[in-house]
């Protein structure tokens, strides 16, 4: 098939994990015969420096005009005292927006080789398979009234029912393929959003009797999620706490390198790692290129409809992974690499002629 990919590396490690992940596209392409085509923009504090703009018009343009979007990082240091408008971040928001995505699929797994990796005990996160769907486009993001003045900040927390309604289904509908178990997370002994959200969901479960629903206290849930991860499968949150809990569950799988997320919704969707530009390891082949190159996967299988090819690259990297190879940030690793020695063994597994550098 023929597939038009928008690449938009943004900032910090960005460029250096998305190269990873195009190259797997790539030998991918190769052996299945598909032919992508592969398309640059700016985006983030790179577009701002560029253009002044974190999200510029033509930017915009060509993520429309593609089948999908594989987006590295945006942010760091250098524009953190910019106005709001002008920060990288304000530019990843409004690709969101703009392009309609609304639920954002984050899987956490643990990979048997790296029980060991993470900080918690390995029978504790032993199995971990959850899928975090978190709303996108809405709630305290892009809530108004905002403002901000050196005396007082306002941020509020919408939510309408057709807008808890479009990712609950979302969430339901993941979990009817899964193990039937869907968890929402809110906050609602305190806040009368998480009450809308909380009978939103109770009113659609009787259209899925075969899931069972359960309710959560983000505070006690982000407990449990370290506790007893096992015992969760889906779980449908907010866009805030959604952002945070999935941070959170990188420690599960002993880095937040290695998460992909799927930004879902409207007509193109938007692939990247849940990590972001990490500048302290920017600019020195450190960066773990995993959850990019697990993005590209996601993309496969959700924009192109690819999954043999999906899998394929999941499989490039489980090789990887249970040969001990890694990236300095997974504890323990028999093979340290950079982030271009760690892409080169995935890529060798799919089959591609590399050098090793
Ligand atoms: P971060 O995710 O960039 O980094 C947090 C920690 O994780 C750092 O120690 C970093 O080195 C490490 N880390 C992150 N990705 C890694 C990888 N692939 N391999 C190995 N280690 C990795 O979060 P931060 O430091 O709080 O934020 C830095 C900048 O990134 C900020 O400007 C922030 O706004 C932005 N950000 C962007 C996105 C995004 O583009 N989606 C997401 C989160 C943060
Ligand atoms: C993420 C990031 C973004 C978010 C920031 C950079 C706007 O943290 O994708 O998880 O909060 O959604
Ligand atoms: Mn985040």
């Amino acid at each position: 098939m023929e597939a038009r990919i928008c690449v938009l590396p943004g900032d910090g490690v960005g460029p250096e994990v998305t190269a990873e992940a195009v190259a797997c596209l790539k030998a991918v392409a190769e052996r299945f015969g598909h032919r992508f085509h592969f398309q640059e923009a700016l985006i983030g504090g790179a577009a701002v420096d560029a253009t002044g703009d974190p999200l510029p018009e033509a930017t915009l343009e060509l993520c429309r005009a593609s089948d999908a979007v594989l987006l590295g990082a945006v942010g760091g240091p250098a524009w953190d005292k910019h106005p709001r408008h002008q920060r990288p971040e304000s530019g990843l928001l409004r690709l969101r927006k703009a392009l309609g995505l609304y639920a954002n699929l984050r899987p956490v797994t643990v990979h048997p080789a790296l029980e060991d990796a993470s900080p918690l005990k390995p029978e504790v996160v032993r199995g971990t398979d959850v899928m975090f769907v978190r709303e996108l486009s809405g709630g305290l993001y892009f809530g108004e009234p905002r403002s901000y003045s050196d005396q007082t900040a306002v941020n509020t927390l919408p939510y309408t029912r057709p807008e808890i309604e479009r990712v609950a289904k979302v969430a339901f509908e993941l979990a009817l393929g899964r193990r039937n178990h869907l968890v929402s997370v809110d906050k609602a002994n305190v806040l009368e959003t998480s009450r809308l959200w909380r009978q939103v969901v109770d009113d659609m479960a009787p259209l899925y009797p075969e899931v069972k629903v359960q309710h959560a206290y983000v505070d006690s849930f982000a407990m449990a999620l370290i506790t007893k991860p096992r015992e969760f499968d889906v779980v449908l949150t907010e866009n805030l706490f959604g952002d945070i809990l999935s941070d959170e569950a990188a420690v599960l799988a002993g880095s937040l390198g290695l998460l992909p997320s799927a930004s879902l919704g409207g007509s193109v969707g938007v692939y990247e790692p849940i990590h972001g530009s990490a500048p302290d390891i920017a600019g020195q082949d450190r960066a773990n290129p995993i959850g990019t190159i697990l993005s590209a996967a996601m993309l496969l299988r959700h924009a192109l409809n690819l999954s043999s090819e999906a899998q394929e690259i999941e499989t490039a990297v489980h090789q990887t992974l249970q040969e001990g190879h890694g990236t300095g940030d997974l504890k323990g690793a028999r093979h340290p690499q950079g982030t271009r020695g760690l892409g080169a063994c995935i890529l060798q597994r799919l089959g591609a002629a590399v050098s090793q550098p």
